[in-house]
């Protein structure tokens, strides 16, 4: 599984956490716009309950950043992802599109792990 929360030796995780579990109000998401190598890398991550589930801020139909406003990335509900540009559904634990213009597509994963109630990326060892 691509997000998720478990436990992990710390050589598995990058040394900069992304923040703590209550820093996202459970079923809503935060976004974060990370340095890379070339270019940044803009993802978000949606919490329920425990989990944390991460994905690059893209989407599917036309690559668009998903929020409607800042840190904004789910339904009224929290039940699903929504994107705020057309309107396509996303199932929180996989990132599969249930409804919308690019039904069937998914959201590309950002791995994370949560450590004793901190966010980290995981290090995919690249
Ligand atoms: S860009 Fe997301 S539904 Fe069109």
């Amino acid at each position: 599984m691509a997000t998720h929360s478990k436990n992990v030796g710390h050589e598995a995780l990058s040394e900069t956490p992304l923040c703590h579990l209550n820093d996202i109000p459970d079923g809503e998401g935060k976004g974060f716009v990370l340095p890379g190598r070339n270019a940044e890398l803009d993802i978000f991550l949606i919490r329920k309950g425990a989990q944390v589930f991460g994905y690059v801020n893209s989407c599917p139909h036309a690559w668009t950043p998903l929020d409607w406003s800042p840190d904004r990335f789910t339904n009224m509900e929290k039940t699903h992802i929504l994107c705020g540009t057309h309107g396509a559904v996303f199932d929180i634990e996989s990132g599969l599109c249930t409804a919308g213009p690019c039904n069937g597509d998914r959201l590309t994963p950002f791995p994370v792990v949560v450590v004793d109630g901190v966010v980290y990326p995981e290090n995919d060892g690249s």
